[in-house]
């Protein structure tokens, strides 16, 4: 028996199966009900007590030698079999790309615009301290103008909040920057009010600073009738309303004649034929002052937009909250690869 148990090993390591099938036949040879292998354990009862031990060992060893190489020579027939079904000439699956957001599209077309202008983007962060947010923009404490950004506080004193415009990015780029400037700051603000169709708790803003020795408020508003003229079209008109920023004097909100009806009047501009898209003015002296800037020798404008607004304004979006659902049927009707 142990001759027996010996040639079979020898014959173990010389398979040589030239297919998968000739793996599956020499398994039924060696390891079925009535291979080889198999009988052996059968005369195996047979052997004398003291015989046992040692064939016992020979025989399992043989048998896991006999299913280990069976186990080796199949996979090997499975990887050749999957690299013959590789056809290396068929074109390749179409990769679905995703669409850009359309805050993110009318983001990137504001900055494009005034970047041909001279500006370029500077970030900063979405919590703030005081300072940066009101401090430095001349709403002194107890300013009434704080309530009419409605601020959400992570901690008092210091008081630490969100910023609730990125006219925060400005104060960190006067204080740490010399002029002349001209930067736009996008970004996501956020201001503690209830959700609506109309209202959001965070929008997303883009804002500009230009500093420089004379700068007019004639270069103001000439930067934002180009803006206008090429966001919304050609036949754009614009028109500045006197109004009131602590950071700026003076301080205009700007309408742009409606690109709904051309400004003959409709629902949408409430038949006046204008809307309004920004706020801007002349940097105060005050906050060019508390940035470190020399108010006798430079002066700024600013301005400031609402991107939702201005998408709503190109796409007639009805309900702000579509923006922040992430609904792809909304989504996907703004294919774009830029
Ligand atoms: N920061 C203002 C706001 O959030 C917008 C603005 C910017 C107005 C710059 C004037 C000048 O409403």
């Amino acid at each position: 028996m142990k001759e027996k148990i010996n040639r079979l090993f020898d014959e173990i390591r010389a398979w040589a199966p030239a297919s998968k099938e000739d793996v599956e036949a020499l398994r039924i040879q060696y390891l079925s009900k009535k291979g080889v292998i198999t009988e052996l354990f059968a005369d195996f009862k047979q052997v004398s007590a003291e015989e046992k031990r040692e064939l016992g060992k020979m025989l399992n060893d043989l048998k896991n030698a006999a299913q280990d190489k069976l186990n080796e020579l199949k996979s090997q027939f499975d990887v050749a079999k999957e690299s013959e079904s590789l056809d290396l000439t068929r074109s390749a699956s179409a990769v679905h790309l995703g669409t850009r957001h359309p805050l993110t599209l009318v983001k990137n077309e504001i900055i494009e615009i005034f970047s041909r202008l001279g500006f370029t983007v500077a970030e900063g962060p979405e919590i703030e301290d005081d300072w940066h947010v009101f401090g430095a923009l001349n709403f002194p404490p107890e300013h009434p103008a704080r309530d009419m950004q409605d601020t959400f506080f992570i901690e008092k004193a210091p008081d630490i909040l969100l910023r609730t415009h990125t006219s925060s990015v400005q104060s960190h780029v006067m204080t740490t920057q010399k002029p002349p400037i001209r930067v736009l700051c996008p970004g996501r603000v956020y201001r503690n009010e209830a959700i609506s169709y109309r209202a959001h708790c965070f929008f997303h803003q883009v804002e500009g600073l230009y500093i420089d020795k004379n700068v007019s408020f004639a270069d103001l508003k000439q930067a934002l009738l180009y803006f206008a003229k090429e966001i919304f079209g050609e036949d754009t008109r614009i028109r500045l309303r006197p109004s009131y920023f602590p950071f700026t004097e003076p301080s205009a909100e700007m309408d742009i004649s409606c690109n709904i009806c051309g400004g003959k009047g409709c629902n949408f501009c409430k038949h006046t034929g204008w809307v309004e898209i920004l706020g801007c003015g002349m940097v105060d002296p005050n906050v060019l002052e508390a940035c470190g800037i020399d108010s006798k020798v430079y002066s700024g404008y600013a301005f400031g937009m609402g991107v939702e607004r201005i998408t709503n304004l190109k796409y007639r979006v009805k309900d702000l909250r579509m923006f922040s659902e992430n609904d792809l049927r909304f989504l996907n009707q703004f294919e774009s690869t830029l």
